[in-house]
């Protein structure tokens, strides 16, 4: 259960970018309760006269604008945005980051790399100074998805399989796929080795790390001010 002073934060750091939206563009719409402010005071913007379209990375975040009447695109309608604004789970003083929580990684990512800025919108506890702490979230076909699990575990990264609210079954994206959160003993001094050593199991077909693709970080604190890193 997220406290009070957490919320202030992330509403400080999403309304501090949803500001920043400019007439005419083409935005990427992320997934969390972060995001959730952000598409409220979208939202605000748009009855007011804003003009934007946006194309979403869930169906919650798509089901959430629709219901706020922003408009929304259908993503094989375009090819590229002008920015996409999104939270993080952990977030490095590279810019690097491990995203995921919500189980969006995949569309998230697409919709990041399609697009010519990124802000992130963090409330300041997901500031760290190596990444490792929150469980990397890997997604993987159901198909054969012990023995993509198997050879993770080879490679000696253990974690388990993500269930969903129900608690009965396992999570299962957008995309109809499992999440296989990894858990680190240690603060990851290279992710990027990480990164590449996972990569090439055949089954995984997205990983968590998010790299070099943040541009702005917006970090909402919770007396309600917000630092902008770029
Ligand atoms: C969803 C994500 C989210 O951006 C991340 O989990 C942060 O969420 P929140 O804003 O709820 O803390 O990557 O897949």
């Amino acid at each position: 259960m997220m406290n009070l002073e957490t919320n202030i934060a992330k509403k400080a750091a999403a309304y501090a970018a949803a500001d920043l939206i400019q007439d005419h563009m083409l935005i990427g719409i992320g997934t969390g309760t972060t995001v959730y402010h952000f598409i409220n005071r979208l939202a605000e913007r748009c009855h007011e006269g804003l003009h934007i379209k946006a194309v979403a990375s869930s169906r919650k975040t798509e089901l959430l604008a629709l219901e706020r009447n922003i408009p929304i695109t259908d993503i094989n309608r375009v090819v590229a945005l002008d920015l996409t604004v999104d939270g993080a789970d952990e977030i490095d003083p590279q810019k690097r980051m491990i995203k995921g929580g919500g189980g969006a990684l995949l569309r998230e990512k697409i919709l990041a790399s399609m697009s010519r800025e990124m802000f992130v919108i963090i409330d300041n506890h997901k500031q760290v100074e190596h990444l490792g702490a929150f469980p990397l979230p890997i997604e993987i076909t159901p198909f054969a998805s012990s023995a993509t699990i198997y050879k993770l575990t080879q490679l000696g990264f253990d974690g388990k399989l993500r269930v969903a609210a129900d608690e009965e079954h396992f999570f299962v994206t957008d995309n109809g796929n499992y999440i296989y959160d990894i858990t680190f003993t240690k603060p990851l001094l290279h992710p990027e080795a990480v990164f590449d050593a996972i990569l090439p199991i055949p089954g995984i077909v997205e990983i968590g790390f998010f790299f070099n693709l943040a541009s702005q970080v917006f970090v909402g604190y919770e007396d309600g001010s917000v630092q902008i890193l770029s």
